[in-house]
């Protein structure tokens, strides 16, 4: 490796990671119109929506180049600003013509080197937003000496699980993925699962909450109940509770009118208490904050209740029918996250942070074996957003279309280990 003093090697680094991202745009965009006709099927096609104005790793690039450098004190080399990006490209380029096959690897199984220094500059750098350094020696990349490469890695599994469980198997996917810019949004650190609006809309009160026995009856016995629910709690703490403790009492089956009950219907059998409708009420706030939309976005507002699978109601437009399956689908996913938040090693805090990084608000750290966490709820990944056609999609989604059946490229861009198993 050259020195990185000399001005005309930065130009080259930076000259060479932006003509690659531009070749890679460029290769995506032109691919695109023949290989999703030859890939799709027409039905899975006409579902496919692309979310407007979404997340580029070029946005994460960015934030990385314009930050000042920073100045750590446990050993790791500075990983924001120019010269920080500029060194551990240029330091990974002349790792990948040293090693031109991967050392230690155990995600990105069967990708060369050159593909994984692609991968990490846009989607892992850039989804993250910061340089190499944050995780790499970047003297040998193969070393785990960091903390934060292994909690990276995790998170490679993470996604893929996430993937595997919960959005292949949405109702009527539209090929949207987990990726790490999903949540992280070009931050390491201090990921908002709530949201300032929603969090400045809970009033101050508390409500008893109920949760729900085998049969889907309320347990209304507080020694029955789990400690935390014994007797009442601020009603943020009960939104909480059901986002991260859902449950489903009677699944979905379009034959049987009852079914798709889950923990916070109100209208079933037995009936349920006042307090029951306001922590429903304002988990649906959450939700719908969370996602830029209103309630007709998930329901047919002159029956709750239904599950609608056909556009026979006022649900204005048809492909709006299956929201309330999949809001379902992510409820169960978010308290999925919570039960196995430590396996995918989140690095914790002894207390929720005073300065909370990124403008976190407390809401988003759970105690979880006596140390805090940070843990994602619908508005890490969905961010009110809401796109142009409607649509809320999170706008760092990876979409199947940027790299469907494009052979090397599009292993390069979103690795099949992450993409997860339909
Ligand atoms: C957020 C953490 C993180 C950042 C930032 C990051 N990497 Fe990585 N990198 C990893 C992890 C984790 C692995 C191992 C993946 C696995 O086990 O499958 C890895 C593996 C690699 C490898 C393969 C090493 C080997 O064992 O042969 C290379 C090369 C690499 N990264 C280059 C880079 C470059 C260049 C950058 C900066 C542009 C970068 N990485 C930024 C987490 C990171
Ligand atoms: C489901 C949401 C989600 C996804 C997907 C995700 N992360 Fe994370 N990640 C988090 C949250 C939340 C934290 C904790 C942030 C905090 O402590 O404020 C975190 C923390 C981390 C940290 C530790 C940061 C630190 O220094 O404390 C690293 C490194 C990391 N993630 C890397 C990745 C990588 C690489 C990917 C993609 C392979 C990824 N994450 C995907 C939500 C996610
Ligand atoms: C993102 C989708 C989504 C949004 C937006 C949403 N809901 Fe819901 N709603 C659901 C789901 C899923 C359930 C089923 C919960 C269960 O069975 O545990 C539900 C259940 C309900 C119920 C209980 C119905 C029953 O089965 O007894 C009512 C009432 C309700 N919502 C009202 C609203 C209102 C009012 C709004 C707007 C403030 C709203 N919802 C916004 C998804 C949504
Ligand atoms: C880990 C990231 C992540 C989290 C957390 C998350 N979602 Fe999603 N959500 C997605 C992705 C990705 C899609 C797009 C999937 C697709 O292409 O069909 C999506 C799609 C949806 C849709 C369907 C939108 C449409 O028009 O097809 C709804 C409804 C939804 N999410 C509701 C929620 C709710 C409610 C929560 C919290 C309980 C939540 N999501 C939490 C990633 C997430």
């Amino acid at each position: 490796m050259q020195s990185s003093t000399r001005p005309n090697d930065r130009q080259t680094a930076i000259f060479v990671s932006v003509a690659v991202g531009i070749f890679v745009a460029v290769v995506t965009t032109a691919t695109f119109y023949w290989v999703y006709d030859l890939a799709l099927g027409k039905e899975r096609a006409a579902a496919t929506i692309v979310a407007k104005a979404v997340w580029s790793p070029s946005d994460g690039a960015k934030v990385i180049t314009a930050a000042l450098p920073n100045t750590p004190t446990d050993g790791r080399l500075p990983w924001l600003g120019t010269n920080a990006w500029v060194t551990g490209v240029q330091a990974g380029q002349t790792w990948v013509t040293n090693n031109p096959n991967p050392v230690n690897v155990q995600v990105l199984v069967g990708m060369s080197s050159a593909q994984i220094w692609t991968y990490m500059q846009q989607y892992v750098a850039g989804g993250l937003g910061v340089s190499c350094q944050y995780c790499h020696d970047i003297n040998n990349f193969s070393l785990d000496t960091f903390p934060q490469k292994v909690t990276a890695r995790n998170m490679m599994y993470l996604a893929s699980d996430l993937n595997t469980n919960f959005i292949l198997k949405l109702p009527n996917w539209r090929g949207n993925y987990v990726q790490c810019a999903t949540c992280h949004n070009s931050r390491p650190m201090g990921l908002e699962a709530f949201g300032t609006q929603f969090v400045n809309s809970v009033p101050p009160i508390k409500v008893t909450v109920d949760p729900l026995d085998a049969t889907g009856k309320p347990i209304t016995d507080p020694t029955k109940k789990p400690v935390a629910i014994q007797s009442k709690v601020k009603l943020q703490e009960a939104i909480l509770y059901y986002i991260y403790n859902y449950q489903v009492w009677k699944p979905y089956d379009p034959a049987v009118e009852d079914s798709g009950r889950g923990s916070l219907a109100l209208e079933y059998k037995g009936g349920r208490t006042q307090d029951q409708v306001t922590n429903n009420q304002n988990v649906m706030n959450y939700m719908g904050w969370s996602l830029g939309i209103g309630c007709n976005y998930c329901h047919n507002s002159r029956n709750f209740k239904a599950y609608e699978t056909n556009p026979v109601s006022n649900v204005t437009n048809p492909i709006y029918a299956f929201n309330k399956r999949k809001a379902q689908q992510m409820l169960l996913m978010t308290s999925w996250i919570q039960a196995n938040w430590t396996t995918y090693g989140a690095i914790a805090k002894p207390t929720i942070p005073t300065a909370l990084e990124g403008g976190a608000s407390s809401f988003s750290y759970q105690k979880i074996n006596g140390q805090y966490y940070n843990v994602p709820g619908c508005f890490t990944c969905h961010q009110g957003y809401n796109n142009i056609d409607g649509i809320s999609v999170p706008k760092a989604a990876m979409n199947q279309t940027s790299f469907m059946n494009l052979g090397d490229a599009g292993q390069i861009i979103f690795p099949q280990a992450l993409r997860g198993v339909q």
